[in-house]
């Protein structure tokens, strides 16, 4: 068994080899958005692999993902897979959410002045 990290949050879970990350991030609450249903097509599930490692990028994923991409850790969580050695990886991060804080930030600034 592998642990699975999640960043930016730090969730991480111990999880069985060949299993998704979408799947495993599933287990440990962590939201990776998704529309395609897991079919490589959507593109949403993008992680970066920031250590360790995960199963190899499928032919679907080669198919689908710049090869630049896949050489600097890029992948889909709905096809790679844990392998029994540990791996961190990064979501990225939400644009909304960012959009929310920045607009949240500056009303607390206006309120301050
Ligand atoms: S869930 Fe759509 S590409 Fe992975």
């Amino acid at each position: 068994m592998g642990k699975l990290t999640f960043l930016p949050s730090g969730k991480a879970i111990k999880v069985r080899p060949g299993q998704s990350v979408v799947g495993a991030a599933r287990s440990a609450r962590v939201v990776i958005p998704q529309r395609c249903g897991g079919h490589a097509s959507c593109l949403m599930c993008r992680v970066v692999v920031e250590a360790g490692e995960l199963t190899p990028p499928t032919a679907l994923e080669r198919r689908k993902m710049p090869e630049k991409d896949l050489n600097i850790g890029i992948r889909l969580a709905c096809q790679a897979k844990t392998t029994n050695r540990d791996c961190i990886v990064r979501l990225p991060e939400n644009k909304l959410k960012n959009v929310v804080q920045a607009a949240l930030e500056r009303q607390r600034m206006e309120e301050e002045d």
